[in-house]
């Protein structure tokens, strides 16, 4: 069964600016955003997944972004280094939260950032990494090291999308959706003979998130506004589906970034063959 961490978001809200989408004066409905996140959840078990819950804690707004928790690998997790200290504080509650649950944690190389599976995202064998926003590229090719895979980085040249999961979502082995502008002319060539079959996002649904998806089986979760990508994915053989999450992208998160699979991701080479 598909299992996935989330944190519900009884302390979110935009407590300060750390991407171009944050702005304390545009603060988040607390109300609303329980509300979205909850349509989310139930659309998630609607979809066959287990929710498994991360408790919040006051003073961590972004903890509802359990996507940066960690990289799973099996049943090894990286933790994030977060880049902005007022992150920080999330990692020793995910690593908590890991150990618990049977994780074997390690954490990225000394000094180096990295923010988990928001930059790191396996399509097929191969570990897709974003990298100059949050995570280190000398970071990255050392956890891939270390984990034994394939590793790709990928230059994240556009501060607004920030993460690689804001502008590139695997969807099966040899299978994504992108945002072709995200990247710089060597990480689209990258991207483009890595990966046989692309669905391309224009800016105008890049912007409302639609490359943060999430993929569960056939059922392909975003927030609304993308209209085009949903078309795209049907003629694909996917089931796609859109729900409210406007109070997250006040804080430059979606759908994929309230969520962290924990059994391996759909288009993980490593979970198919498993
Ligand atoms: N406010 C959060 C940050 O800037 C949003 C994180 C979104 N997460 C993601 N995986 N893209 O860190």
């Amino acid at each position: 069964m598909p299992r996935i961490l989330m944190c519900p978001p009884v302390y979110y809200g935009i407590e300060y600016e750390i991407n171009p989408w944050m702005n304390r004066a545009q603060s988040s409905n607390r109300a609303l955003a329980i509300e979205q996140w909850t349509a989310l959840r139930q659309l998630l078990e609607d979809a066959g997944a287990e929710i498994e819950l991360l408790s919040p804690e006051p003073g961590l707004p972004d903890l509802v972004f359990t996507a940066n928790a960690g990289l799973v690998y099996q049943r090894q997790v990286v933790l994030s280094r977060f880049k902005h200290p007022e992150r920080q504080g999330e990692t020793p509650l995910d690593r908590a939260w890991f150990e618990s649950a049977g994780f074997v944690c390690s954490d990225p190389p000394q000094d180096l950032a990295f923010e988990g599976a928001g930059d790191a995202l396996f399509c097929g064998e191969t570990l897709f990494a974003g990298y100059r926003r949050r995570s280190d590229a000398r970071g990255v090719q050392q956890i891939a090291e270390q984990l034994g895979v394939q590793v790709l980085p990928l230059e994240l040249v556009n501060p607004s999308f920030y993460h690689l999961d804001t502008c590139f979502c695997p969807l099966a082995p040899g299978e994504a959706i992108y945002y072709p502008a995200a990247f710089d002319d060597y990480g689209r060539r990258v991207i483009e003979a890595t990966v046989p079959t692309l669905i391309k996002v224009d800016a105008h649904e890049a912007a409302a998130f639609a490359c943060n998806a999430v993929v569960v089986g056939r059922r392909v979760i975003t927030n609304t506004g993308c209209p085009k990508l949903q078309e795209e994915l049907a003629r694909h053989g996917y089931d796609p589906v859109a729900t409210p999450l406007g109070e997250f992208l006040k804080a430059g998160g979606s759908a994929k970034c309230l969520t962290l699979r924990l059994d391996g991701e759909e288009a993980a080479g490593w979970r198919v063959s498993a």
